[in-house]
């Protein structure tokens, strides 16, 4: 799993660990909600909360490929990408390894074997297909969650978070031949965690429901005054969903573009559903969600 912690991160990990379906092999980090040092230290300490200190992590990219890193998770994730909840340092300690060669070495160490679950820009993947082409057909699948199709974007206008933050990355990614499912905005956003639904996580009062709770308020708060709603949508949870139980999602294979350097449109994610650029599909594009269904299965997991 690569991915920026990052309350919503944080919330998909422990989701992950309590998922018999999920064996967590590796996470691997990347710049987006914090820097990658702050995105690493939090992803040791999400593992220490769900009692699964054993599992490497492994720090990866530090900045996009072509710009620097901007830095603007903190106002929805916090200073401390934890929602400020400035928890006490993890104990253990990342691998001392890079991200993309971690990635290739398990990919090609277990044919078929490994998905690679993307919840953070796309910068290690576009690295690590790049060291070695040869794993978009070694890899299991790749199931991503970024992007917006047909749908409005959060970063900007027309982009999600995670492929504005690294477009040229998204872009390798996109078209690197691999099997490729995306959960964009479009679906995302058709499931929504209320502040009453959080509470009643809370009422199980284990380490991990508390900690749900406790990073979940300036996020709860962000989406409250950013977006005027009562609850967040549910990002990267929803990807690992998809992971877990496949069935609670509809998708759609298309050809999906991604737009690269425009001041406006960069990061857009475009889909041809018409076939208009004659292009073979590239990405299985989730389309729908049975919300009710994957809000309660993530309850009965969580607590
Ligand atoms: C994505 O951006 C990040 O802030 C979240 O963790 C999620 O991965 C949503 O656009
Ligand atoms: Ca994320």
């Amino acid at each position: 799993m690569d991915t920026d912690p990052g309350v919503d991160d944080a919330m998909a990990i422990l989701f992950g660990l309590r998922s018999p379906e999920v064996q967590i092999e590796a996470l691997t980090t990347v710049f987006g909600n914090g820097g990658v040092a702050r995105t690493t230290e939090n992803a040791l300490k999400i593992l220490e909360v769900g009692g699964r200190g054993d599992i490497p992590v492994v720090p990866g990219a530090a900045k996009p490929l072509l710009h620097a890193y901007h830095g603007k998770g903190s106002t929805v994730h916090g200073a401390d990408g934890l929602g400020n909840t400035n928890l006490p340092a993890a104990k253990g300690q990342p691998l001392n390894a890079r991200a993309a060669e971690y990635i290739v070495q398990q990919v090609m160490g277990a044919p078929g074997e490994i998905t690679l679950l993307a919840v953070g820009p796309l910068t290690n993947l576009a690295l690590a297909v790049s060291l070695e082409p040869a794993i978009a057909h070694n890899v299991k699948q790749v199931v991503i969650m970024g992007g917006a199709v047909d749908h409005r974007g959060n970063a900007s206008p027309l982009a999600e978070a995670n492929i504005h933050n690294d477009a040229a990355a998204a872009k390798i990614v996109f078209h690197a031949g691999w099997p490729l499912t995306m959960l964009g905005l479009n679906v995302t956003h058709q499931t929504v965690m209320t502040t009453a639904y959080v509470e009643q996580l809370k009422t199980a009062d284990t380490p991990v429901t508390n900690f749900i709770c406790a990073i979940s308020q300036f996020y709860l708060n962000a989406y409250r005054t950013r977006d005027g709603i009562d609850g967040f949508f549910v990002h990267d949870s929803s990807a690992m969903a998809y992971v877990v139980d496949p069935t609670l999602f509809q998708s759609q294979k298309v050809y999906v573009d991604v737009q690269v350097g425009d001041a406006r449109a960069n990061g857009q994610t475009m889909a041809d559903w018409r076939n208009q650029w004659g292009q073979p599909p590239n990405v299985n594009v989730c389309t729908k969600v049975d919300a009710d269904r994957f809000l309660k299965l993530y309850q009965s997991r969580i607590m």
